[in-house]
């Protein structure tokens, strides 16, 4: 099958899902107070994640391009609900337009369409030192994400087997990239393990991308005629990731991702510590099952809700959420009980 293919096959199956009812934030509660001493106007939405200067802790997480026509109508509208917004926005894997300059089109739309705004590129693990340079300059990055995704190879029947040289690699990208460098997930979360032995080799940027939103084992899985559903339930919960991630490299930048549903999910993860959230699927469906004005309602309710929350909270900006006070139970209780 070709990578076109299979990219607008990643559309149509992540489309197919149903809105998200349930995920690990629902088990995490933020402690109510009653008193404020804020007024709404000086809350500011105004992000630092590390070195990048943001407008808001949203982004557009990582899904598409590279597969012809439609996947560039759907970043260049993706482009302008971001600009609209004044939200950073991450492109799917450029590895195909690296292979094949044909494919670049539906990438560089992106920056075409929003000549000032916060871009970040993408590569897989895989991706050489020099093909890490060609995506950033491709869309003039503001920084790079490298995705891990070994469980979607895995159950992908043409999916890479050889992952013996992946350290090494990120390695050297960070050595020789001037832009942030953010290593992600694709929806199985991340480790504390995992996050120490990346922070090893010089990354400083983790984007958890959890369990509890788009699944790859069941897209995959879908496109197999044998599936391996024994898989469907297999990662960390992103409010779980977060906090694994958090405790084990704690003077690191963590970007909460992986099924977020709203602003209130936006603002748990900032308590647990996270300095931005992205979300991929819950854009994607408002997108295509709506249009780009939807997309652009839906982006700015989403910030409502997180100033809702701040507002609650009496902060005035994102980064003052961190450590306020919240409990959590079930899973996340235990979970965290036997790991921190
Ligand atoms: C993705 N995702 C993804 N990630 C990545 O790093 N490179 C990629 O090319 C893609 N492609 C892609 C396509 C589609 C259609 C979707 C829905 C997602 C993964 C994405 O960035 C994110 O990590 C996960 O989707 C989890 O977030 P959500 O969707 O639960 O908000």
């Amino acid at each position: 099958m070709s990578r076109s293919k299979r990219k607008l096959d990643h559309i149509r199956h992540a489309l197919n899902r149903d809105e998200i009812a349930v995920n690990s934030f629902d088990e995490m509660e933020i402690v109510h107070q009653s008193l404020t001493d804020i007024h709404w106007d000086y809350i500011s939405l105004q992000t630092q994640l590390g070195e990048l200067s943001l407008s808001s802790p949203l982004f557009v997480n990582a899904m598409t391009g590279g597969g012809g026509e439609k996947t560039e109508v759907i970043n260049r509208d993706l482009a302008i609900a971001a600009k609209e917004t004044g939200i950073a926005l991450a492109v799917g894997s450029q590895m195909s337009a690296i292979n094949d300059a044909q494919e670049k089109r539906s990438y560089q739309i992106v920056r075409e369409e929003n000549p000032n705004g916060v871009i970040f590129a993408n590569i897989g693990s895989e991706a050489t030192v020099d093909q890490a340079l060609q995506a950033v300059h491709m869309i003039e990055a503001n920084a790079l994400q490298i995705h891990l995704n070994v469980l979607q190879e895995l159950i992908m029947p043409e999916g890479d087997r050889d992952f013996s040289d992946r350290l090494q690699r990120i390695e050297s990208i960070v050595k020789h990239i001037d832009v942030p460098v953010i290593v992600k997930e694709v929806g199985y979360g991340m480790s504390m393990e995992t996050a120490r032995q990346l922070r090893e080799v010089g990354i400083s940027y983790f984007d958890v991308a959890g369990y509890g939103g788009t699944n790859f084992s069941k897209v995959e899985n879908k496109r197999r005629k044998q599936p391996f559903r024994a898989f469907d339930q297999w990662g960390i919960p992103t409010a779980i990731s977060i906090a694994e991630v958090k405790a084990s490299v704690p003077e690191c930048h963590v970007i909460a991702s992986g099924g977020m549903r709203n602003g209130l999910d936006g603002a748990k993860a900032f308590v647990l510590g996270a300095e931005a959230f992205g979300m991929a699927g819950h854009l994607l469906r408002t997108l295509m099952k709506e249009d780009v004005e939807t997309l652009i309602d839906e982006i700015n309710h989403i910030h409502h809700e997180f100033k809702i929350a701040m507002m609650l909270l009496g902060v005035t900006e994102p980064v003052s959420l961190k450590g306020k006070p919240h409990i959590y139970a079930g899973r996340m209780k235990a979970w965290l009980d036997q790991r921190l």
